[in-house]
């Protein structure tokens, strides 16, 4: 097996990935911003799995934090990186210079604004945009593939999707499951911010979503009443600031009027610097319903 490219241009990736198609091979993309952790591992070893070429960009991408947020102090090891995405079986790394990926001042930018109005758009207005922005170079960048992405980031995820359909990029957007630490924590690169008591503090938003979906699960069909019990417990753990609790459809992100299909329930919070962000699917059981009349994309809005 040969071993990782490490590449810093978008000529040398691509030149690449289109040697491997002209090869009838498949191409795996997972974009990340590096300081990698099983999460991410779960996204590339899938995409070795699934593909011929698992393809691995690591950038963080300036654009999707504004000022203020920690863009200068986002956590970075680019020697451990590697590390891990060789042992995951990828097989190239684009690692780019902010000028590589943006040469000049960005004036073409890819906004999805019915998905990114809420949630984390509410708290970060400009996010998503630099996500979409910097997510349609990269599959312009990477041509036609399958693009590996997790659902702990739910809502990027979902905009990432819609925007691939909406642009016709040749791209599969494949969503991966949450990757946990064995407390529930959801693995994130700024878990790394935490100290040992924010660490155990922490635990409660999982904790919380948990018994949201429990409650669904016992019974309860009113989304405000989850969204209440799982807002009240976070908001008893005084290292954690809450943000959003939501319980949406997943194909429209908009709150769900009753429980009665697959949604998912998330929740955002500071815990002392990062913000944390973590989800869970909730479903009650199972219950004559009138298939014509319980789904849809028009019936939450
Ligand atoms: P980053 O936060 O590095 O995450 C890269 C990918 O890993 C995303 O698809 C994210 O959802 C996934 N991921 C992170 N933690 C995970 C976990 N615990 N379990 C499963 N998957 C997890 O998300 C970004 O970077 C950027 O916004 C990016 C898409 C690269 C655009 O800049």
């Amino acid at each position: 097996m040969a071993g990782i490219e490490v590449v810093d241009t978008i000529t040398a990736f691509r030149a690449r990935l289109d040697q491997v198609r002209r090869d009838a091979g498949t191409v795996g993309l997972v974009p990340t911003m590096g300081f990698l952790h099983e999460g991410h591992g779960s996204l590339m070893e899938r995409a070795a799995l699934e593909c011929d070429l698992a393809a691995a960009t690591i950038f963080v991408n300036p654009l999707q934090f504004a000022a203020g947020e920690d863009l200068a102090a986002y956590p970075r090891d680019l020697p451990r990186d590697l590390e891990r995405c060789e042992e995951a079986g990828v097989g190239i790394v684009l690692v780019p210079e902010v000028t590589e990926m943006y040469p000049q001042p960005v004036i073409t930018t890819v906004s999805v604004p019915a998905l990114a109005a809420g949630m984390e758009g509410a708290s970060r207005p400009t996010h998503f945009d630099g996500v979409a922005t910097v997510v349609a170079k990269l599959f312009a960048i990477a041509g036609p593939c399958r693009a590996y992405f997790g659902e702990k980031d739910f809502q990027q995820l979902a905009i990432v999707r819609r925007m691939a359909s909406d642009l016709s990029f040749p791209v599969e957007v494949v969503g991966c499951p949450i990757v946990r630490e064995a407390d529930g924590l959801a693995m994130s690169s700024r878990n790394v911010y935490l100290s040992p008591e924010e660490r155990v503090a922490a635990l409660v938003i999982h904790r919380a979503l948990q018994a949201g979906a429990d409650a669904v699960t016992a019974g309860e069909r009113d989304p405000g009443a989850v969204i209440a019990l799982v807002s009240s417990m976070i908001d008893a753990e005084p290292l954690a600031d809450l943000d959003y609790v939501e319980l949406i459809d997943p194909s429209t992100m908009v709150r769900a009027t009753v429980v009665d299909r697959e949604l998912r329930l998330l929740a955002a919070a500071r815990v002392g610097t990062p913000r944390l962000l973590d989800n869970v699917a909730v479903s009650g059981p199972e219950r004559d319903v009138d298939p014509s009349a319980a789904d849809g994309p028009g019936r939450a809005r």
